[in-house]
């Protein structure tokens, strides 16, 4: 089926073609030289602003001996303490604050799986920048203004919604705030109001695209030409999957309530090579996860971050547990990127002592024949061993022999590629639970 496209204002931008310079920010246009001398005259401001006003950084910088004047360099960063999610906890909700509670115009909290969720607070400068970052972040996944943004992250108390939501509008765009769930009628919606972007995590935007295809949709013939996929790690294999069976383009956007929420980085749709850090306002670095030691370009390691600007809540050295690897700017040359972050290290399974990441099991799933890219990983204990079994969907129609060969496959493929023996099990279709956010692909029946 195919349908009459209604062509938007300016279309979306493709593959190859850069950014049109009047699209451009100030951010955006800085020299390398300019960049580096705004971050450390505002990281000066924001280490001031933190050992000022919050008592726990005050603390940390005096144990570590080290005055805010002590940073005098970008290089001299890596010598104040790092800034943990257990921090935020024990001065749980506002003890991190660094301004009075009239200031703060909004929090957001981070869902927290175990213990108490951390808080993040933000001013009326903070709530701008933040918009400010989401419209940058959609321009350069070729959104313009005059195009509608169909928001499926959840609205709540979860950054996803409400940061991607005030983005769009200040990028020019019209919102249509789904936020997350009642799948059957967001595709309605997408059919109805013609949408040319898509804001959702991966994992929903599968759910979404199953059900076009139960609705007799064909997912390539709707209006959607960019989805801005985030909020949990994703493979190159499944950006294939979504650009295969959609007519757009999937691109990455990072982020974490910690640092501001989506929009820390983004992908470019030009060169879909990795996210480039809006490092005007976000600091990066890349530590070795147990020694703490800063990395060189290149290397892989831990992401940390530094706010540069904020107020409510800065944040100095912040370990997020994300690995990936700091690289040199492409589209935005002064930018640098991160590459596709592919897991955690609290993601990380170990399993008979080999590491094993869910997105490794991903790639393998994605390129199997005759299996949907819906998959959970299930941890159980046997005779004091530890063992995993991968549940993976038949696509419909899928012949027994087919399934067999699957398993076959997936188990061989993890066998060679990753260095353990799985059990693979082949459900029906449409029998695993489907995301309505962030997914938890791992089950972990050990303990029970
Ligand atoms: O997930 C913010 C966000 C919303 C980003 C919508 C992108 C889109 P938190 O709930 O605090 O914030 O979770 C942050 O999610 O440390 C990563 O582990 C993971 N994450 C976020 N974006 C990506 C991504 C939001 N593009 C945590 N790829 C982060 C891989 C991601 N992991």
């Amino acid at each position: 089926m195919t349908s009459e496209r209604q062509s938007p204002a300016t279309p979306p931008a493709r593959r190859g073609e850069p950014l049109p310079d009047h699209l451009l920010d100030d951010g955006e246009r800085l020299s390398l030289d300019e960049l580096r001398a705004l971050q450390l005259s505002r990281l000066r401001t924001t280490l001031r602003h933190a050992y000022d006003n919050v008592e726990s950084y005050r603390k940390k910088f005096d144990e570590a001996g080290l005055a805010p004047e002590d940073c005098r360099t970008l290089d001299d960063l890596a010598r104040f303490p790092f800034t943990t999610k257990a921090d935020l906890r024990d001065t749980y909700p506002f003890g991190m604050f660094a301004v009075p509670m009239d200031q703060v115009r909004r929090v957001h909290a981070s869902s927290g799986t175990t213990g108490r969720p951390t808080v993040v607070g933000y001013t009326e400068n903070d709530l701008s920048m933040w918009a400010d970052m989401v419209a940058r972040s959609i321009r350069a996944a070729g959104g313009r203004p005059g195009h509608k943004v169909h928001i499926s992250y959840g609205y709540g108390l979860f950054t996803g919604g409400l940061g991607a939501h005030y983005g769009a509008e200040r990028a020019g765009c019209t919102v249509i705030p789904a936020s997350g769930g009642m799948t059957a009628r967001q595709v309605q919606i997408i059919q109805d109001f013609r949408p040319e972007i898509i804001m959702v995590t991966p994992s929903y935007m599968l759910t979404l695209l199953d059900e076009f295809e139960r609705q007799g949709v064909d997912p390539r013939s709707t209006s959607l030409r960019v989805g801005l996929f985030g909020a949990e790690p994703w493979t190159e294999e499944m950006r294939r999957e979504i650009e295969e069976r959609m007519d757009l383009h999937a691109v990455d956007i990072y982020g974490l309530s910690e640092v501001i929420g989506p929009g820390v980085a983004q992908e470019c749709v030009e060169t879909k090579d990795g996210l480039h850090v809006w490092e005007d306002h976000f600091y990066p670095e890349v530590v070795d996860p147990i020694t703490g030691e800063s990395l060189p370009e290149g290397e892989e390691g831990e992401l940390v971050f530094t706010s540069l600007t904020k107020e409510a809540l800065p944040i100095v050295r912040y370990r997020t547990r994300d690995l990936t690897r700091l690289l040199p700017g492409t589209a935005r040359p002064a930018f640098r990127r991160i590459e596709k972050i592919t897991g955690r290290s609290d993601d990380m399974v170990i399993l008979r002592g080999v590491n094993v990441f869910p997105s490794q099991i991903e790639e393998i799933v994605l390129r199997t024949p005759g299996v949907a890219p819906h998959f959970r990983i299930e941890l159980s204990r046997r005779e004091r061993l530890d063992r995993m079994t991968v549940r993976v969907e038949a696509r419909p129609g899928t012949a027994d022999d087919t399934r067999e060969a699957a398993a076959r496959s997936i188990a061989q493929g993890v066998k060679d590629g990753v260095g353990i023996t799985v059990d693979v099990a082949i459900v029906d279709p449409d029998t695993l639970e489907r995301s309505l956010g962030k997914l938890r692909r791992v089950k972990d029946l050990r303990e029970t």
